[in-house]
């Protein structure tokens, strides 16, 4: 039998097109930048130098003078990347070509008209250029700024040029995103899983110090309530918000001391066993040095808000680069609900 023979040049065009493949298929965060859309302005197909300033105001045209919705953009942000990478597969609905959506599970997302909003009032002025994927990341800044303060110096960059992908499955949601039962390890393995380091885990958790959260999502806990894992005070509290078998799944803050803040409040919240979910409280329930010490620091008085801010920035900024689409890569979809 004749041994198959593997010449040099075969090699080398193998190496260069599985080198080519890489940049055709994955798509890499490298291609995105700041000020994505007003960087070429010969480029009508990326061009929209306003886009960025015309996002927040329709976000803040469609909140009207509560902000209190915009927490769920941080959310919508979140979900996106952990699943398919930051390509708005999330916000895409059940149709014929997608069956089982990731939304079709049922994770109390709230907000998706701010984001309709959002993609309406862009499509108006530079119709077919920008991204949902990129809306979803440029909104998420958005919120931090409008519930930190607005403070000019808390609206950060966000870089940009991610295209929008085309499939979703409801069972990829399942496998990759955290649950509110899980545990320490749990919650440091899935965000392993995505390249966060425990700390920037922690750090990404303080977005609970803004929104709300359904009563399904917690009364597991509190019939019967476990005082060492939860104020009895606070526990009583939420049991009077969130009756056993009650016909209405109503809805609490998940900050119940700076509501509507974006701030450090959420990791005295843990300290204080006044947190919603049994992954939050797992945060401490651990004896990982890093863990605890994180947790220390943002609690510091004076000095522990403004490092989570810095913090929370720079691991926003980098969850905004998971596997994402950029160049000819995915479409930009015309109505960020549907495949064009
Ligand atoms: C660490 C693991 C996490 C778990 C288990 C988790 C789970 C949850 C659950 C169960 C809710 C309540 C949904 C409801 O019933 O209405 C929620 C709300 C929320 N989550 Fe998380 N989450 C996690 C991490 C994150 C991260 C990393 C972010 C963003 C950086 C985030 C942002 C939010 C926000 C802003 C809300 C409030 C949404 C609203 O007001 O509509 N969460 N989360
Ligand atoms: C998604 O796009 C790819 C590449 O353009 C295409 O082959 C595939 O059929 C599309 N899938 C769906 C569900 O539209
Ligand atoms: C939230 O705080 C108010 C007082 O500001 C208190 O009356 C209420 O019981 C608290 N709710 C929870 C769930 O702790
Ligand atoms: C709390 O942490 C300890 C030590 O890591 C662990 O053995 C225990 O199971 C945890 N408790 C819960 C309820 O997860
Ligand atoms: C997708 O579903 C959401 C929530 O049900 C709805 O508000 C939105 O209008 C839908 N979008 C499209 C394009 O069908």
């Amino acid at each position: 039998m004749e041994v198959p023979r593997v010449s040099l040049p075969m090699v080398y065009s193998f190496l260069i097109s599985a080198i080519f493949f890489q940049f055709v298929i994955a798509g890499s965060s490298d291609d995105l930048k700041v000020g994505f859309y007003s960087y070429d302005r010969t480029n009508s197909k990326t061009y929209c130098p306003s886009a960025e300033t015309t996002i927040r105001e329709a976000i803040k045209e469609a909140l009207g003078n509560d902000y209190g919705p915009a927490a769920s953009l941080i959310r919508w942000h979140f979900h996106d990347c952990f699943v398919r990478g930051c390509e708005a597969s999330v916000l895409l609905n059940k149709s014929a070509d997608i069956p089982n959506p990731e939304n079709a599970a049922f994770f109390n997302m709230r907000g998706y008209y701010l984001i309709e909003a959002a993609k309406t009032s862009v499509e108006n002025i530079c119709p077919g250029v920008v991204s949902c994927a990129d809306i979803l990341a440029f909104a998420a800044r958005d919120a931090f700024y409008l519930l930190t303060g607005k403070s000019d110096s808390d609206l950060y960059s966000v870089s940009a040029g991610r295209r929008d992908g085309n499939i979703s499955l409801l069972t990829e949601a399942g496998t990759f995103l955290p649950r509110p039962d899980f545990d320490f390890s749990q919650l440091t393995n899935s965000f392993a899983d995505k390249g966060f380091s425990t700390d920037e885990m922690i750090t990404l958790s303080g977005a609970h110090s803004v929104g709300q959260s359904h009563c399904s999502s917690f009364t597991s806990r509190l019939y019967p309530y476990n005082p060492d894992q939860i104020d009895p005070s606070y526990a009583q509290a939420l049991q009077m918000l969130c009756p056993q078998n009650a016909a209405v799944n109503g809805v609490v803050p998940q900050d119940n001391v700076t509501r509507d803040t974006l701030d450090a409040q959420y990791y005295t919240n843990v300290l204080n066993n006044k947190v919603l979910f049994f992954s939050d409280w797992a945060l401490r329930n651990t004896s990982d040095l890093v863990a605890k010490a994180t947790i220390q620091s943002y609690t510091t008085p004076l000095i522990g808000n403004a490092l989570w801010k810095s913090k929370f920035i720079a691991a926003m900024q980098k969850l905004g680069k998971l596997d994402v689409l950029t160049g000819t890569q995915g479409q930009i979809r015309k109505t960020c609900g549907a495949n064009n």
